[in-house]
């Protein structure tokens, strides 16, 4: 069946200044897809989202979305977009629920039912209890789940989801991720979202494009996008690191081989199956830990460094060898 885009970017540029934030990007999101926008702080994220919104105009190239051009028809834009942006931007002074009113009547939402709906809503992001208080009393996870309530309450087409979920606790994180998962197929929704959470993408997105520094680096499902790293990672504790690695060297599932002091890290081929057989050949390993790729270390492929420097992947291991490296 013949996939129907969205969303359609060409050599989508923005300049501030000298600074190319966003680099000539190209991309098409398919109806009904969760797409998610993966890069580091800086990377050109929100300014991508901005422009595909129609509040920023781009410097060179075009996009569309739902089929209107973000510059020449960026009301039609917004008519057909719900935005959910990194900064709150409810208005502090009115309640919850008035501020959920508000965008309703702006959005034209007929009479019958709207009512229920923001109560629908107000559940999702439990704030029924607090509906009735002023957003200023808010806690900071409180504005951003009135926010997602009010990016999701008009039904939009396409919904953009800047950075959605930080700073909300697990429970809440999952429980909205539920909710925006079922839209494509409940309302036919396309659902654009920013993270640097790469679990968040690997577990929600459909597909992802990797960001760095205004350039799209990598594209495709996280699946393929992770298994086309071939292999998962091993860290090897060894006396002799060195002997290790030589004979690792000779195994042909083995795709790379870093060594430490007395670790050796290994790339590993369809790691399920050659695992065992490497272990079986070598001689003097004190112990192991496998690590399965992730998307990470598709980051690291392509830039050479990892999304974030407290990203859970950047762990002991990481430390162990990088501390060696100096040595
Ligand atoms: N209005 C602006 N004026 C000048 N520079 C800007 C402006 N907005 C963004 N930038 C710069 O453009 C680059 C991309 O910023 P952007 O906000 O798009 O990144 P991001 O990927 O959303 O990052 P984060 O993960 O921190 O939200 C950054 O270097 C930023 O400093
Ligand atoms: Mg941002």
């Amino acid at each position: 069946m013949e996939r129907k885009p969205a969303i359609v970017i060409r050599k989508l540029s923005k300049s501030f200044g000298k600074l190319r934030a966003v680099d000539g990007i190209n991309l098409e999101v398919y109806e009904g897809e969760i797409f998610a926008l993966l890069g580091p702080n800086g990377a050109g994220k929100t300014t991508t989202i901005s422009m595909l919104c129609g509040l920023l105009r781009p410097t060179k190239g075009q996009a569309n979305v739902a089929g209107f051009d973000v510059e020449k028809e960026s009301l039609m834009v917004r008519k057909s977009i719900g935005v959910v942006f990194q900064q709150p931007s409810s208005d502090d002074l009115l309640s919850g629920r008035e501020n959920l009113k508000m965008h309703a009547l702006l959005y034209g939402m007929p009479s019958e039912g709207r009512e229920e709906r923001i109560d629908e809503m107000l559940r999702l992001v439990g704030l029924v209890e607090r509906q009735h208080s002023r957003v200023k009393e808010y806690s900071g996870g409180m504005r951003k789940r009135l926010e997602i309530a009010r990016g999701i309450l008009h039904r939009p087409k396409i919904l953009f989801l800047d950075e959605p979920t930080v700073g909300l606790d697990p429970q809440t994180r999952q429980h909205i991720w539920g909710y925006i998962r079922s839209l494509p197929e409940k309302e036919g929704t396309t659902v654009v979202f920013t993270t640097h959470y790469l679990e968040e993408a690997e577990q929600f997105a459909d597909r992802v494009a990797i960001i760095d520094r205004g350039k799209i680096i990598a594209i495709g499902k996280p699946s393929e996008l992770v298994s086309k790293l071939g292999g998962d990672t091993a860290f090897i504790k060894a006396k002799q690191p060195q002997k290790i690695a030589s004979k690792l060297r000779s195994m042909k599932f083995v795709r790379s081989i870093k060594v430490g002091r007395n670790c050796v890290q290994v790339r590993v081929g369809d790691c399920a199956k050659n695992l065992p057989k490497m272990l079986q050949a070598l001689e003097g390993v004190e112990s192991i830990e496998l690590r399965p790729a992730t998307l990470n270390d598709v980051f690291i492929k392509y830039t050479g460094r990892g999304i974030r420097e407290d990203s859970p992947e950047g762990g002991y291991w990481e430390r162990i060898m990088n501390s060696e490296k100096g040595r």
